[in-house]
C-alpha cells in the first residue's frame, strides 16, 4: 500500500540540512509494548502494563496492549516500510517478560528469537538497531515483590539486561538502558498516572534512585559483554518561569530540579542537587542510597539520549508559600496530546543537555499526535505533523549551531501505537495503522521525512536547489 509517488503541497516544505553532518543518524522509534502485542504468546508473562491496562478505569477505552499493532507477527512487515522509506535507524524497545518471563530465572529463548530475527533482518536491510532495554514493561512478579522502591528490582534489571546482551550483543552496538526514568518513576510511583498505578511519593523517590542503581549496573553489564554504545534516555524540559517574580522563580526551581537536574546530575556530576534533596526532605531521608551507588550511576557512558515533547511553563499559581508550582498554558498551538508546540525548547534541552556532558547526544523521541483521518482516497494527508516536524528539525539545526554535538534524531514513532494511559486514539505515526484490520497506511509525514532523508543521503542540503 506504500504510495511513495503521492506528494502534497506542504511536503515539499523542506529543511535546510547544511548544518547536519554527512553521518547524522536519521530515524524512528517505538517501544514494545506499545506495538507488539502477542501478550500471552511465546512464553511471555504480565509486565506492570498488563495489569494495568486490563484495570477498568485506567486507560481510555479500556484499550490494552494485548494486541497493539500485532508487531510480534508483521515485524518482516514493518521492516519493509522503513526499508522503502529510507530510515536508516531503529530505535526500539525489549520486552522484558517476553525474554526473562517473571524477572528471574533462565532467558526465555523463544522470546529472545523474536528479537534476534528482528535484529537480523533490521541488519539486512541495512538498518542499524538502536535497543533500549527498559521502555516502563516491568514484569509484574517484580512490582508484586515491591517494585522499583525496592533495591532488589536493580538487581534484577542487572541480570536482565546480562541475559539480552549475552544474546544480542553480537549484533546490536548502541543500547539504552532506561527509557524515561522520570516516567516510570513519578508517573508510576506517585501520580499513579502509569503503571503500576501506585500514589507513594516516598516510593516513588526510592523508585527514582532504584532505577538509576538499575541503569549504572546495566552499563557494566553491558561494556563488559564487549564493545558498544551505551546511553541513557531522558526526557528533559525547558523549564521556565511564568514571571522574574520571586514565587515563579522558585517554582520553576523546584520543577527543573525534580524533572532534569535530578537525573542529569546524578548521571554526570556523581551527586543529587542539594535543592532537590531539601525539597523532597518531607517525603524521603534518601536513606535507601548506599555507599558507592553514586559511583555505579554516574558510570562513564557514550551517549545521552534526550526525548523532547513540550516546554513547562511555572508559576507559584494559587499556591504561595507551598511546594505546589501551577503549569501555565500559554496561547500557542497544541497537539492532540494537548501538548503546546514549542520548538525552540528542543534547542534549549539540546544545550542544557550540553552543559552536563560533551558526550554525543540523540534525540530518541519527537514527534506529535494529531487527530489524523484517513481520507477515502487512501491518503493520510497529515500536514499538522509535517508541520511540527519541520520546526523541530530546525530546532536540531539551531542546537548544532550552537556547538550541541548532536548526532541524531528519531521520530516518535513509526507507527501509530498503543499511547499508553490515552490508547490507541494519540496517533504518533508516520505510518497509519487501521486498529480494526491492522493495515499500515504510510501518512504524508512519512514521504516528507523520507524526502529529507533521501536528500541529506544525496548531499542535497538547500530546499532552494530542488
Ligand atoms: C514518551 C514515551 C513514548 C511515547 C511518547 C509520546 O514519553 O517514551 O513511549 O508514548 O511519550
Amino acid at each position: 500500500m506504500t504510495d511513495l509517488d503521492v506528494r502534497t503541497e506542504a511536503e515539499v516544505d523542506q529543511v535546510e540540512l547544511a548544518d547536519f553532518p554527512d553521518d547524522f543518524a536519521w530515524g524512528a522509534a517505538t517501544a514494545a509494548y506499545q506495538i507488539e502485542g502477542a501478550h500471552r504468546t511465546d512464553g511471555r508473562t504480565d509486565s506492570i502494563w498488563d495489569t494495568y491496562s486490563h484495570t477498568p478505569g485506567r486507560v481510555v477505552g479500556g484499550d490494552t496492549g494485548d494486541v497493539a499493532i500485532d508487531h510480534y507477527q508483521r515485524w518482516r512487515e514493518d521492516i519493509a516500510l522503513m526499508a522503502d522509506l529510507g530510515i536508516a535507524n531503529y530505535r526500539f524497545s525489549v520486552s522484558w517478560p517476553r525474554v526473562q518471563p517473571g524477572g528471574s530465572g533462565p532467558a526465555n529463548q523463544r522470546g529472545l528469537d523474536f528479537y534476534r530475527r528482528l535484529v537480523d533482518e533490521l541488519l539486512n536491510r541495512g538498518i542499524t538497531p538502536w535497543l533500549t532495554l527498559y521502555h516502563w514493561d516491568l514484569p509484574q512478579e517484580l512490582e508484586d515483590a515491591g517494585g522499583w522502591p525496592e533495591r532488589e528490582t536493580a538487581i534484577r534489571f542487572a541480570e536482565y539486561a546480562h541475559l539480552v546482551v549475552d544474546a544480542l550483543g553480537d549484533r546490536v552496538s548502541a543500547w539504552s538502558t532506561l527509557n524515561e526514568p522520570w516516567c516510570s518513576a513519578f508517573l508510576g510511583y506517585a501520580a499513579g498516572m502509569h503503571a503500576p498505578g501506585r500514589v507513594d511519593p516516598a516510593g516513588s523517590v526510592a523508585a527514582a534512585h532504584h532505577l538509576l542503581v538499575g541503569h549504572g549496573l546495566a552499563v557494566q553489564a553491558i561494556r563488559a559483554a564487549g564493545d558498544h554504545q551505551i546511553g541513557i534516555t531522558l526526557n528533559l524540559y525547558p523549564v521556565s518561569a511564568q514571571t522574574d517574580n520571586a514565587g515563579d522563580l522558585e517554582a520553576a526551581r523546584r520543577i527543573d530540579g525534580l524533572h532534569n537536574r535530578l537525573f542529569l546530575d546524578a548521571l554526570f556530576t556523581g551527586a543529587y542537587p542539594a535543592d532537590v534533596r531539601s525539597d523532597l526532605a518531607d517525603v524521603s531521608e534518601f536513606g535507601f542510597v548506599r555507599e558507592g551507588d553514586h559511583a555505579l550511576i554516574s558510570s562513564p557512558l557514550d551517549f545521552l539520549g534526550v526525548n523532547y515533547y513540550t516546554r513547562h511553563v511555572v508559576g507559584q499559581g494559587p499556591y504561595p508559600g507551598t511546594q505546589l508550582a501551577g503549569f501555565v498554558g500559554r496561547d500557542l498551538p497544541q497537539t492532540a496530546m494537548g501538548w503546546e508546540v514549542d520548538s525552540g525548547g528542543l534547542t534549549e534541552v539540546l544545550q542544557m543537555a550540553a552543559r552536563y556532558t560533551g558526550l554525543p547526544i540523540y534525540v530518541m523521541e519527537n514527534g506529535a499526535a494529531y487527530d489524523d483521518v484517513l481520507a477515502p482516497d487512501g491518503r493520510v494527508d497529515d500536514g499538522d505533523r509535517i508541520g511540527f516536524l519541520r520546526q523541530h528539525i530546525e530546532a536540531c539545526a539551531a542546537a548544532i549551531r550552537a556547538g550541541v554535538p548532536l548526532r541524531g534524531y528519531f521520530v516518535w514513532s513509526l507507527l501509530d501505537n498503543f499511547e499508553w494511559a490515552r490508547g490507541y486514539g494519540k496517533r504518533f505515526g508516520l505510518v497509519y495503522v487501521d486498529h480494526q484490520t491492522l493495515q499500515r497506511i504510510p501518512k504524508a509525514s512519512a514521504q516528507w521525512y523520507a524526502d529529507l532523508l533521501g536528500r541529506h543521503r544525496r548531499g542535497i542540503l538547500s530546499p532552494v536547489s530542488e
